[in-house]
Formats: structure tokens, sequence, C-alpha cells
């Protein structure tokens, strides 16, 4: 498949690695922008593009940036970009640690429902629940012992 992937810190590098890995086509953003990312592309083969690149790159994009800094991201990055393409989100939300608060996720929205408000466009739920590590280095083909069964969230059928 041809993937998109905004954010290329520990989840997006991670997911650039293993996608490469099994054949994708990976594009690849982060907010330095794409000569930034020339090392990850050299080990990788995955193409360091703008985020706006990331955004139209794909079957599927995947955004993996810190929470807060989702609404730094173009409010039109989506537009143009079919409704078949699928968005997904890592991310989760650490007011304390990272994020500060926010407010309506405080006041009880769902963090990925603030996500699909902010990107204008909903999206799919995924790998916000495994450690990066884990996601570099656990995967095992099917049939063998000792899989990591990762959740999947999301109403686009
Ligand atoms: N680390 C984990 O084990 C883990 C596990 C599950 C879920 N998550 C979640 O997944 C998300 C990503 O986490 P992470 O650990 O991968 O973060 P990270 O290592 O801090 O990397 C963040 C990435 O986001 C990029 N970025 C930040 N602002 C951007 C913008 N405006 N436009 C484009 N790129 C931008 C950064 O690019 P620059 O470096 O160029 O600024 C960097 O590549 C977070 O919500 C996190 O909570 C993390």
């Amino acid at each position: 498949m041809k993937i998109g992937i905004i954010g290329a810190g520990q989840i997006g590098g991670t997911l650039t690695r293993r996608l490469t890995k099994l054949g994708h086509e990976v594009c690849v953003a982060n907010s330095r922008g794409p000569a930034s990312l020339a090392d990850l592309a050299k080990e990788t083969g995955a193409k360091p593009v703008s985020i706006r690149q990331a955004a139209q790159a794909g079957e599927v994009v995947v955004v993996t940036i810190p929470e807060a800094k989702i609404p730094n991201l173009p409010k039109d990055l989506f537009a143009g970009v079919a409704d078949d393409v699928v968005v997904i989100d890592t991310g989760n939300y650490y007011p304390r640690q990272r994020d500060g608060r926010i407010a309506d996720i405080e006041a009880g929205l769902a963090e990925s429902r603030w996500v699909e408000h902010q990107l204008g466009r909903p999206v799919v739920k995924v790998f916000n629940n495994i450690y990066t590590q884990h996601l570099l280095e656990r995967g095992r083909p099917a049939g063998s012992r000792g899989r990591i069964a990762l959740p999947v969230a999301g109403d686009d059928a």
C-alpha cells in the first residue's frame, strides 16, 4: 500500500521502519522538513516529504504527533484527500507530562473525537496502546505463539 506518515518520532519512525520492511511504499514527514529525515530515508527507503505531501500520499495516512501539536497542522491538510483514504490517529493525551490541559477533552470529549475536529476528518485509532520498542521488535508472523493483539477503534466501516 501507499502510506503517508505525519510524525517521524518514536511511533512514526517505528512505523516507517516496520511498514517499509513489509514492502509498503511510505512517505514520511515531520515538522522540520524532508532534509531532516535523510537518515531515516536512507535506512528505510521511505520518501521524506512535506506534511501536505504526506497527507496526499496514501491509501492510509497516519498522524502520529503529540496531541498538543495537532492544532498546529494546517486546517485544510486533508482538503481534496479522497473520502476513502483512512486517517489513523495514534495519539494519547498526556495533560500533565506533555500536552497541557485541552479544555474540550477535559470537558468529556473523547480524545480521538477532538483530533477529528482538529483535522476535519474522521480517524481510526490504532497503535496508541503499544510501547514503541515493542511495536518495533515484537511483531510475530500469523500462527506463531506470543503474538500481540492491537485494538482498532473507529466508526468507519
Ligand atoms: N512513544 C510511544 O511508545 C507511544 C506509544 C503509543 C502512542 N504514542 C503516541 O503517539 C503520538 C506520537 O508519539 P511519539 O512518541 O512518536 O512522539 P515523538 O517521539 O515526540 O515524535 C513526535 C513527532 O511529531 C513531529 N511533529 C510535531 N509537531 C509536528 C507538526 N506540527 N507537523 C509535523 N510533524 C510534527 C515531530 O517532528 P519534529 O521532530 O521535526 O518536530 C516528531 O517527528 C503521541 O500522541 C504519543 O502519545 C506514543
